[in-house]
């Protein structure tokens, strides 16, 4: 990572007729860094990709790429791809032939066109498949081809928005192993996403955006550190939908219902505290299937930040 931003935004303001959906936000995310922007729905996070992409102007404060307006200069517009959420490619035609098209779209001259898409291909590892018509891939791949469309005009900042959204496990490590290459490489990564498992896993630096403002942001692994200190994480996954009884035992012991049947805490004596509340919940006739101790998560500091904004 280098010190001079490739994007700076300062003080961001946006509406919608008299709603305001970006009320101050400064931004910067550097050459070789991957920056994952976070927050709830309706929190303005599109709105400032938008105003990134040049999409429209702001009503208030400014975007520069490398110095420059991206709503006034194409120039700088080019500095950045953008790969959008949903699968935007042609079924019918190959890897490598959706790839030319996009490349002669974003304004790849011919003579540069082959060493691009092969480059574009090796970044995303999907050489292996450029003669298949995308229709016959995997989502997973079909994710791939997706960045690689967005990067064939060698963009300095790429924009995710969205990227993993209904990807398996698999496929979701293997987009991360492409966008940490990316990264790599040198290009800046903006990634917009409600994953928070793939940015604690992805990146070096997150910003929490709520109503319109940017609430936190910093290296995950320190902003969890600042806010749980010690503290461990508590997950009871229960055997059985617990009843009624069941969930006011689970909720007096401190747990809260995170998916499904998993319920979680934290704790500063993390494994004895789950030692003391396996032999509680069994006494009580509560079974759990497992219990796990872990390092807070980006997930325990998203909670956090939404607990501030119902206190506000
Ligand atoms: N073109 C538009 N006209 C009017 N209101 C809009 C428009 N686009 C977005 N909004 C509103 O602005 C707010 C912010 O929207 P935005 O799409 O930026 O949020 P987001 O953080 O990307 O949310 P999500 O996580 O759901 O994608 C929302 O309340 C949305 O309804
Ligand atoms: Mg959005």
């Amino acid at each position: 990572m280098t010190d001079r931003p490739i994007l700076n935004v300062w003080g961001a303001e946006h509406q919608y007729g008299d709603r305001k959906v970006l009320r101050g936000v400064d931004l910067t995310v550097h050459p070789g860094e991957i920056y994952a922007l976070l927050g709830p729905n309706g929190a303005g996070k599109s709105t400032l990709v938008g105003a990134i992409c040049g999409r429209f102007k702001l009503t208030g404060g400014e975007v520069a790429l490398d110095g420059q307006d991206p709503f006034v200069t194409a120039s700088a517009r080019a500095r950045l791809g953008l790969v959008p959420q949903e699968i935007a490619l042609y079924g019918h035609m190959t890897v490598r032939e959706n790839l030319e098209v996009f490349g002669r779209l974003s304004g790849v001259m011919r003579c540069d066109l082959a060493p691009a898409v092969a480059s574009a291909m090796q970044l995303t590892r999907t050489a292996d498949r450029e003669h298949v018509p995308v229709r016959h891939l995997s989502g997973g791949y079909r994710r791939r081809v997706n960045i690689a469309a967005a990067i064939l005009h060698r963009p300095q900042l790429l924009i995710l928005d969205e990227p993993t959204v209904g990807v398996d496990i698999d496929a979701r490590e293997a987009l991360d192993t492409v966008i940490r290459n990316l990264r790599d490489t040198g290009v800046a990564v903006l990634i917009v996403t409600h994953d928070l498992d793939q940015a604690g896993a992805l990146a070096d630096r997150v910003g929490f955006l709520r109503e319109g403002r940017k609430v936190l942001e910093g290296v995950p692994r320190r902003l969890i550190e600042q806010a749980f200190g010690q503290e461990m994480e508590i997950l009871v996954q229960m055997h059985l939908e617990p009843d009624m009884d069941g969930e006011s035992i689970l909720a007096a012991e401190g747990l809260e219902r995170r998916k499904g049947n998993l319920w979680a805490r934290l704790d500063l004596d993390g494994y004895n505290a789950a030692a003391q509340l396996d032999r509680r919940l069994r006494g009580l006739g509560l079974i759990p299937r497992e219990i796990r101790v872990r390092a807070p998560s980006l997930q325990n500091l998203f909670s956090l930040v939404a607990d501030w904004s119902r206190a506000a």
